[in-house]
């Protein structure tokens, strides 16, 4: 079996030693032309005059285009025809693309964007939440309402309530490998490389660009340097500009961002507000909460319906909440388009109730452990195959039924219970709590705080045809095999994952399994790589091709041993029948010689899941994946500077395909999510502007600023549901496990006061956030 095996990640080798190529490494034909944008220096108004006499001028300038010299302007959108690739005479945000450049090299077309003369009619823009609130400027009539019984009431009757309000940043994805794309035109249509987490998207809006059938614009993607999200719709520009560059002139064409530009350009995660009010009793048990998320989309809607409904579909995490009201604005604002990014509004919904419920625990003065387990969903009863676990959690009534969530699904796979258990013992919580206590008492100077945070969160795509896949399989007469899959390989080892499935089907090693680069003229109508899915669609739809394959060989064999096709096994790198064993290539020559094809697509759709986004009800997810984690921090009251000293996380991946892997994804996501909420600050100013722009001043978090204690393990029980191999989807979830990170700085804040004021701390706790937050408790601000 290669499934469940520790394996290293396909590319690792060419990886670290420069050898991998991504889009900006493949050779092109000489007279390849080079991209840029010129961009928009302010955040709203009409363009009263553009003067591009100097840039056309400029050395090895080829072609300039504005919006004038098309008929229809090419749209970026992947939702509602919003983003023109090129101003139409008004700007929406500072960096909005005005023109476009083609040139012989890449400095030059960037040189020759920088030459543009532009005069600007101001309009008013809004830049905040506010500023758009009050202008009522959003996307969809007004705000997403969901309810489950009647939060305003229990709140009324509840003896105890909190509120509160606070801002969530947002982050740069800073993806390594910026967005690129390339496209060569041919004599049949258009061919394009982009870096991409959504092959079928860029060849969508190629083909409109260019008023193409679908079938004539082919994208292909061996890999991304990072994707987290901002390659689900961020590349859709480039790829367009490019092939209507080489479409124009017959000339391929390539562009590429320089980092300051991706950063003002592109689409970030989604900052907000989140305002809560909650009635509870003296235990600090929620009796009813209501939330508001007021979300800056920016200027156009992309992908915004969706991650703020994914916002509220996290408002729960792992907490029954019987009676909730969750409203959520999508507001409308003057600056770049936020996104898609890890976790994909998740992150932003379930810090809101962790916040609520450490400001509960803070209220009633118990251990937030002690509340969060007080709140938890209810531990469903087993059923089905494939769970050899005990279900039940303290207090959990037997055969009780599953507590069901503010979307009104039932949680049947809760098991927060044990699994925040055993995270206590191994990390030692209890013990280390009254340790840091006693410490703190001693230490004026620096604060130590620790907290554990349990995830749940939703696996499926809530658009609910996006859960499909498809794949398709070869195997060669010498007995090797290629892979292709709809799924895109950004480095969370999706490939890697998938051939060990197919590698299983055929009980052949892994290393038989070719995995090429992902190609919409072999798989069609993909869906993104996104909503942690990858592993679960493809991985299914490969299976499904594999099989197919395995059972023609089946058959084969049967037929020419006389017997039935369940008595054949592939093992071992063997088919073995009637006492008889074929090494798999002498099978599949024979195979071959006998007229069978060997050749398969598979397809999978994810069953059970139904979803009526709008009233909030349904089945979205097939089934949860559940993680929790303790992070322990310390702070230095003079100046705010911080550090994480100790995180021991324990994370649920169902059965895992690659433990390697999956262990790799739960370090990486959790320092991502830290970063999100520490040292990543996105700063604009007054004007609109994105003044953190360049890692000089964007901080995501470095190799020293890892935890120097980092234990993560593997909850290891099989999915109750059946997915591939029973594993379960780790790209997003544990990303969230960061939250801990921030409550830990909160906590050792509070080390500072007399405990009677709760530490307000806005997102990101920056060391100036952390050190206002500390004198504040000090009665000092
Ligand atoms: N891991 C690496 N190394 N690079 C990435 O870009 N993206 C994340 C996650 N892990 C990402 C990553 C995001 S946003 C998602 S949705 C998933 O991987 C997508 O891949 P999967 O569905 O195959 O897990
Ligand atoms: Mo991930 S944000 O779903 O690409």
């Amino acid at each position: 079996m290669s499934i469940g095996k520790p394996l290293p990640h396909d590319s690792a080798p060419i990886q670290v030693t420069g050898q991998a190529r991504y889009t900006d490494d493949i050779p092109l034909p000489a007279g390849t032309l080079h991209l840029a944008f010129g961009l928009s220096p302010i955040a709203h108004g009409t363009i009263t005059a553009l003067d591009l006499s100097a840039v056309r001028a400029a050395p090895g300038v080829v072609m300039v285009l504005t919006a004038q010299d098309f008929d229809e302007v090419p749209d970026c959108s992947p939702s509602t025809h919003d983003e023109p690739l090129l101003s139409t005479g008004e700007v929406h945000f500072v960096g909005q693309p005005i023109f476009l450049v083609a040139a012989e090299t890449h400095l030059a077309a960037r040189k020759a964007a920088r030459l543009a003369r532009m005069e600007f009619a101001d309009l008013p823009a809004l830049l905040t939440v506010e500023d758009a609130l009050s202008a009522n400027s959003r996307f969809e009539q007004g705000p997403i309402i969901w309810t489950k019984g009647d939060a305003a009431q229990a709140i009324t009757n509840a003896p105890h309530m909190v509120e509160g309000e606070f801002e969530v940043g947002g982050q740069e994805h800073f993806y390594l490998e910026g967005q690129v794309a390339a496209a060569l035109p041919q004599d049949d249509g258009m061919h394009v490389y982009s870096s991409t987490q959504h092959p079928t998207e860029i060849q969508h809006k190629v083909a409109h660009a260019l008023h193409l059938p679908m079938s004539a614009v082919r994208v292909e993607v061996r890999r991304m340097g990072g994707g987290f999200g901002g390659k689900e719709s961020q590349g859709n520009a480039l790829a367009i500009a490019c092939a209507v560059v080489a479409a124009r002139t017959g000339r391929p064409a390539k562009m590429r961002y320089d980092r300051d530009d991706d950063m003002v350009i592109t689409g970030k995660r989604h900052d907000l507000k989140i305002r809560y009010r909650a009635g509870h009793d003296a235990q600090g048990r929620i009796l009813g909460v209501e939330f508001t998320h007021l979300m800056r989309c920016g200027w156009s809607q992309d992908l915004s319906l969706a991650v703020a409904d994914r916002a509220m579909l996290t408002a729960d995490n792992c907490y029954h909440l019987p009676d909730i009201r969750i409203e959520s604005h999508r507001l409308k604002t003057n600056t770049c388009s936020a996104t898609a990014y890890r976790g994909f509004g998740g992150p932003q919904g379930m810090i809101g109730i962790e916040r609520l419920v450490d400001h509960i625990a803070f209220a009633v003065g118990r251990e937030p452990l002690e509340v969060r387990r007080l709140n938890f969903y209810r531990a469903a009863e087993p059923t089905g195959p494939g769970t050899g676990h005990r279900y039940g959690g303290p207090h959990s009534p037997a055969n009780a039924a599953p507590q069901t969530t503010p979307y009104h699904m039932p949680v049947e796979d809760f098991i927060a219970h044990e699994l925040v258990a055993e995270l206590e013992k191994s990390s030692n919580y209890t013990a280390r709590k009254a340790e840091i206590a006693a410490w703190n008492a001693k230490n004026p100077i620096l604060k130590r705080g620790i907290a554990l945070t349990p995830v749940k969160f939703g696996i499926s795509f809530t658009l609910t045809w996006l859960n499909q896949a498809g794949a398709l399989v070869h195997v060669y007469q010498d007995g090797s095999i290629i892979l292709n899959h709809g799924g895109t390989e950004m480095g969370q080892g999706l490939n890697q994952k998938v051939a060990q499935v197919v590698a299983d089907v055929f009980g052949v090693d892994t290393s038989v399994v070719k995995i090429t680069a992902t190609d919409t003229a072999k798989v069609p109508n993909t869906s993104a790589t996104a909503a942690s899915s990858g592993s679960d669609l493809n991985g299914m739809a490969a299976r499904n091709a594999a099989k197919t394959i395995r059972a023609r060989m089946a058959d084969f064999l049967a037929d020419r041993h006389q017997t039935t096709a369940d008595k054949v096994r592939f093992e071992g790198g063997e088919a073995h029948v009637a006492g008889e064993s074929y090494p798999f290539a002498k099978l599949a020559s024979l195979a071959y010689q006998a007229r069978v094809s060997l050749s398969s697509t598979g397809f999978y759709a994810t069953p059970k899941i139904n979803w009526d986004r709008i009233n909030g009800k349904g089945r979205p997810f097939f089934y949860f994946a559940y993680g929790a984690a303790v992070s322990e921090v310390v702070i230095d009251t003079l100046t705010g500077e911080n550090r994480i000293l100790r995180t021991d996380i324990l994370h649920d991946t169902g059965n895992p395909l690659n433990p390697a892997i999956d262990i790799g994804q739960i370090e990486g996501a959790y320092v991502q999510g830290a970063g999100w909420l520490t040292t990543e600050e996105l700063v604009w100013d007054a004007k609109g502007r994105l003044t953190t722009h360049a890692p000089s001043t964007y901080k995501i978090p470095a190799c020293s600023d890892r935890p120097r204690i980092f234990n993560v393990a593997l909850w290891n029980q099989p999915n109750r549901e059946d997915s591939v191999g029973r594993s379960k989807a780790v790209g997003e979830p544990p990303f969230m496990l960061g939250i801990s990170a921030f409550l830990a700085l909160r906590d050792a804040i509070a080390a500072c006061g007399d405990g009677r004021r709760y530490p307000a701390l806005n997102a990101p706790a920056t060391s100036e956030r952390v050190l206002m937050a500390v004198r504040e408790q000090q009665g000092l601000a």
